[in-house]
């Protein structure tokens, strides 16, 4: 791995639903058709040495979804985090989940753990899956956790608060990718993001595959990041 390869990768997956209707078929058909695809980028990721990647598979804003779909989804990232969970293991990947995982249903919340668990001490592509994630509700969680923990004002600084995310100890997101076409962040690491590079694009979530993550990576290699100074 060349040294200006992203540490951190981010995804919003999205497109899934536009995917099916485009087929005349349902929008879970996507989705299932989406889920097919997060295995392959996983293990490319790990391949191509990427340290962390995090994949946003649920907002707190989906919840207004239909409710069928809203099931749909629950119980298909549950079997996925269940059905990969040796593969995720074989892969050396550290698995981890970045959201309010407390209301989810009892099955996903057992598999999580499980998942976490098994694979708590790889050292291989650490893989945040966002579930129930929100950034603005992240947020609101550490402000809470900070004045819970009684820390003196003066001493609270940008780290203080990058402690209190679900990303704790983690870098920040070097790219952030989008499928789906929309140019927009729709809450995802909105206080990790600030000095992220985007790359936006139509691809489809269930369309992308290794050679669309190339591109991606590609393009962010020949960004020239200045972090406000001006080498
Ligand atoms: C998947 O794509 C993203 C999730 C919320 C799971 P969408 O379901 O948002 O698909 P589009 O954007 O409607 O095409
Ligand atoms: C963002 O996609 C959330 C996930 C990919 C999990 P959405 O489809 O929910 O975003 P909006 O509604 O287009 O902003
Ligand atoms: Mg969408």
């Amino acid at each position: 791995m060349t040294d200006n390869n992203p540490r951190h990768i981010g995804i919003i997956l999205d497109g899934n639903g536009r995917w099916a209707k485009k087929r005349h078929m349902p929008r879970t058909y996507g989705h299932k058709k989406g889920s097919e695809r997060v295995f392959d980028i996983v293990r490319y990721c790990n391949e191509l040495g990427i340290k962390y990647l995090t994949l946003y598979a649920f907002s707190t804003e989906n919840w207004k979804r239909p409710k069928d779909e809203v099931n749909f989804l629950m119980n298909l990232i549950s079997v996925f985090i269940n059905d990969k969970l040796d593969e995720i293991h074989r892969q050396n990947c550290k698995l981890r989940v970045l959201g309010d995982t407390s209301i989810l249903p009892s099955s996903a919340i057992e598999y999580i753990e499980r998942a976490k668990k098994k694979t708590e001490n790889n050292t291989g592509l650490n893989l945040n899956i966002a579930i129930n994630y929100g950034g603005r509700d992240e947020i609101v969680k550490a402000v809470k956790d900070i004045i819970k923990e009684g820390i003196d004002p003066s001493n609270i600084d940008e780290d203080t608060i990058s402690n209190h995310l679900y990303t704790k100890g983690m870098p920040d997101p070097d790219l952030i990718i989008r499928t789906g076409g929309e140019i927009r962040i729709s809450n995802f690491l909105i206080y990790q993001l600030a000095y992220s590079e985007f790359y936006f694009t139509e691809v489809l979530w269930p369309d992308f595959d290794r050679e669309q993550l190339d591109l991606a990576i590609e393009n962010y290699k020949h960004r020239f990041r200045r972090f406000g100074g001006l080498k």
